[in-house]
């Protein structure tokens, strides 16, 4: 039985047209992240899994992980996420590091999801976290990496939002104000995270099966109903929570001073599904109505550190996938056209005898920084420019028995139709021509 061509189930092949829309992708993510003094790092494809059992939660251990039995007998997992890689990594080094660190990395991660639009199998995700940032000043600047990089991709407040919340608020409203236990805490959360995709009713009969009291459960309806910073604040006041409200509004001021209010929005549902956040968590989500889906993901965590014996050192950051922005760029129509490649120039000969012609120069433009294809054998006049076309070039070169004899070239430049007929002998004169 002939093997399937296909790629395994939730996972891409890049062929060169994708691969190139990838590449422009990453290359704005890494121009934006060093733009902020975020220095690049990676890690293995492998770890074992009880690093991800120690933070990241249930469902990405329970229902998402790869994982096999290596053969030494070790339990491993593919990374299906940066953070807790990132985390072991800052653990080693943190010490002797000056703070704040500013990491980023664009790594491949695999998850078992169900393949739909915008989920996939294996992604890749840009990570930028900050490590030791005083106060919250870390917070507002990876607010503001993630804005400028969408900024970046010419988008604006008019296409994305950035939905955030702090869970010492949700805390604080579960365990203080409702005086729900620990377990029910946590069963809260999973509610709250799931609020939206689900039905009213199946919403009041997971709240019903929690075992809260009636006024408890009023609480936590008119927590889901706040909607502004300021509803936040007044809804905290009224529930003796001076202290968190002050908090969470100091941050929002900060934010003004960053410049990037106008892209939050206070939504009480986003508590983020990962177990080791404990600060500020936001989603930024298309605005789109065909694509309202989550972007990027990312937030606040005080106690990564903890699980290797090391002492807190909060860090902040975000993880942001390559399918749902090329999902978001798309809807938006604000991908660049990636159809054909990007090259300088097209050296052809149309007589067999111009080959070494042709890979002599070939050579001496290479040298001097430019893209170079060259026919391989010779190439009919009629096909010379469908060529070019394909190719991406803004020059060709042709060299018939005329120039062959002697030692010259037809230079064409295809945007002004400008001919140029150009001496072997005098290289610098051809490569001034094309770099001008
Ligand atoms: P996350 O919310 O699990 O966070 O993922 C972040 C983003 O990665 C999502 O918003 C989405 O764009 C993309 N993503 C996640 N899973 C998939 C998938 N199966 N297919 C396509 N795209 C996906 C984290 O992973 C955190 N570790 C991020 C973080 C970094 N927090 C702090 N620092």
């Amino acid at each position: 039985m002939a093997l399937n061509k296909l790629p395994y189930r939730g996972t891409r092949d890049f062929f060169p047209k994708d691969k190139r829309v990838r590449d422009y992708l990453f290359a704005v993510m890494t121009k934006t992240a060093e733009s902020f003094g975020y220095e690049s790092y990676d890690g293995p494809l492998l770890e074992e899994v009880e690093l991800y059992k120690a933070k990241s939660g249930e469902e990405l251990i329970n229902e998402q992980i790869y994982s096999f039995t290596d053969r030494g007998e070790r339990f491993v997992a593919i990374r299906p996420e940066m953070t807790p890689t990132l985390a072991r990594m800052v653990a080693q080094v943190h010490r002797e590091s000056s703070k704040p660190l500013r990491w980023f990395s664009i790594p491949n991660l695999m998850r078992y999801e169900k393949p739909q639009r915008g989920r996939v199998r294996e992604h890749w995700q840009l990570n930028c976290d900050v490590f030791g940032s005083p106060g919250r000043l870390g917070e507002v600047e990876i607010l503001q990496v993630a804005v400028e990089l969408f900024q970046a991709y010419g988008a604006s407040s008019s296409h994305f939002e950035i939905l955030l919340n702090d869970r010492a608020i949700a805390d604080a409203v579960f365990k203080t104000i409702m005086k729900a236990t620990g377990e029910q805490t946590h069963r809260l959360y999973k509610i709250v995270d799931k609020a939206k995709k689900v039905s009213e009713e199946a919403l009041q009969k997971m709240v019903g099966e929690v075992g809260l009291d009636s006024n408890a459960q009023d609480i936590f309806y008119s927590y889901l109903q706040l909607s502004t910073f300021d509803d936040v604040k007044i809804f905290l006041e009224k529930n003796n929570q001076a202290e968190i409200s002050s908090q969470f509004d100091s941050f929002i001021e900060f934010t003004k001073k960053a410049n990037i209010t106008e892209f939050l929005k206070y939504d009480p549902t986003i508590v983020r599904g990962l177990d080791y956040y404990t600060g500020i968590v936001f989603e930024i989500y298309d605005k789109h109505p065909d694509n309202r889906r989550a972007l990027c993901g990312g937030g606040a965590y005080a106690n990564l550190l903890q699980i290797f014996n090391e002492d807190p050192l909060p860090g902040v950051g975000f993880g942001l996938g390559d399918v749902t922005l090329r999902d978001f760029l798309e809807v938006h129509n604000l991908l660049p056209n990636f159809d054909i490649p990007v090259n300088d120039i097209l050296l052809t000969f149309q007589e067999e005898d111009g080959l070494e012609a042709t890979i002599k120069l070939a050579q001496f433009l290479r040298k001097n920084n430019l893209k170079v294809v060259t026919g391989l054998e010779a190439l009919k006049i009629k096909k010379v420019f469908p060529t070019a076309e394909k190719k991406g070039v803004k020059f060709v070169t042709l060299m018939g028995s005329d120039e062959l004899a002697k030692n010259q070239i037809q230079l064409k430049n295809l945007a002004s139709k400008e001919q140029h007929t150009l001496d072997l002998n005098d290289l610098e004169s051809i490569l001034k021509l094309i770099k001008a």
